[in-house]
């Protein structure tokens, strides 16, 4: 709940500023206490009086010239959260760079409190690779994301990039100021299995673990303990337990040895494996007219069968349409199956992007935007923990 917290709601200038003024007013109606730190390109889209008239308080709108001494530094002690809604490219790329130069930017590089960024750009500047870098390193910095989503957004475009709607900001303001999740163990997998056909060749795939590697990053950094069974050499955070792997058959021995609460299954595992692999390298003059293969188990659906299941995370990477998708999820019965088509550009193996669709125990589906891995990685955990926590 958000009853006595202290809310700074920082307005930048986009024409989604006059969304802020319902996300004061929900706001309050959640509890909250709220000021409104306003900059002067916000002022062309929504007036000060506007907000003053919801929260009874006059809005800060300039680092100079009104009653407060320091008005940055006022504001962010004052506060217990800064939401910053909307968010400009200009604003993230400032504070990604120590930028403070107006009103928003240098309260919020003097807050040391939580900061909620509801970002709202056309899509080219979403996915300028500028901001691209500057998201990065605000996440790595701490700071939270809500949004964008997809949708309208000014002068008739549509794209990502529409800001996210008040009701969503306060729910996520909500769990980030509510008490802080309930550790859980999480097992993830990750990275393509490799099959050997000697010891130098094998039989593999595309999979890089860039997916699961985001999110056992994520997971960790949200204090969860993790154990991260892999093929991949992607660095990862210091707290995830890692434990390498090569074949399918490596990778089943070391899930079967650890007991989550949560699962999530991204690697892509090889259906089949070489019966024989070669001790010696394969001659080529010995020539290889077919190479027998024999079924891997399936890592995951030995998961779903345990006595102890934990809730389980399937990924589906298809060619198709999400159909093939959906049926799959109810045949292995995960708790949620996340689907991309990876011909789709952005989506798919070694991409920083992916488009993914959710689909639930019951097959029901929710897509969503184009965004960075560590995006999807973080929306991701909200929704587990979430699922988690209301089956407890
Ligand atoms: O390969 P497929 O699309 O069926 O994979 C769906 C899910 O099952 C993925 O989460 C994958 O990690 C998991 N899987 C597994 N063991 C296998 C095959 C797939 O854990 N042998």
């Amino acid at each position: 709940m958000l009853t006595g917290k202290r809310v700074v709601l920082a307005v930048t200038g986009g024409v989604a500023a006059y969304k802020s003024a319902y996300l004061a007013r929900r706001l309050l109606e959640a509890g909250a206490e709220v000021e409104v730190a306003m900059s002067d390109a916000a002022r062309n889209f929504i007036g000060a009086q506007t907000f003053a008239a919801i929260t009874g308080k006059t809005p800060v709108i300039d680092l100079f010239g009104q009653d407060l001494v320091s008005p940055h530094t006022e504001l962010a002690r004052w506060a217990d959260v800064v939401v910053v809604a909307p968010a400009t490219a200009s604003t993230l790329g400032k504070v990604a760079h120590g930028i403070s130069d107006d009103l928003i930017s240098a309260l919020l590089l003097a807050t040391t409190k939580p900061v909620l960024f509801a970002p709202a750009m056309h899509t080219e500047m979403w996915e300028h690779p500028a901001t691209r870098e500057n998201i990065e390193k605000l996440r790595s910095f701490g700071y939270h994301f809500v949004g964008p989503e997809e949708g309208g957004l000014a002068g008739g475009d549509v794209g990502i990039g529409r800001v996210a709607e008040p009701e969503s900001i306060v729910e996520e303001l909500k769990r980030l100021m509510g008490a802080p999740e309930e550790p859980l163990e999480i097992l993830v997998t990750a990275g393509g299995t490799r099959e050997p056909l000697d010891p130098v060749r094998y039989l593999g795939n595309r999979s890089t673990g860039k997916m699961g590697h985001a999110i056992a990053d994520e997971a960790a950094r949200r204090g969860h303990s993790v154990v991260l069974v892999t093929t991949s050499g992607l660095q990862t955070h210091p707290a995830v337990e890692v434990v390498r792997v090569e074949t399918a058959m490596e990778m089943k021995e070391a899930v079967d040895g650890v007991s989550p609460d949560v699962a999530v299954m991204t690697a892509a595992v090889a259906d089949f494996r070489p019966a024989d692999p070669s001790e010696e390298k394969l001659p080529r003059e010995d020539g290889l007219d077919s190479v027998e293969l024999v079924p891997n188990p399936d890592i995951l659906a030995s998961v779903v069968a345990r006595e102890d299941r934990p809730y389980v995370v399937g990924f589906a990477a298809e060619t198709g349409s999400v159909d093939r998708a959906i049926e799959k999820a109810l045949k292995k019965g995960v708790d949620l199956m996340v689907y991309n088509d990876v011909t789709k550009p952005g989506s798919g193996f070694g991409t920083d992007t992916n488009e993914v669709t959710l689909i639930d125990a019951s097959g029901e589906v929710e897509a969503w935007p184009q965004m960075p891995k560590t995006e999807v990685a973080a929306r991701l955990l909200d929704r587990i923990v979430a699922d988690v926590a209301s089956r407890r």
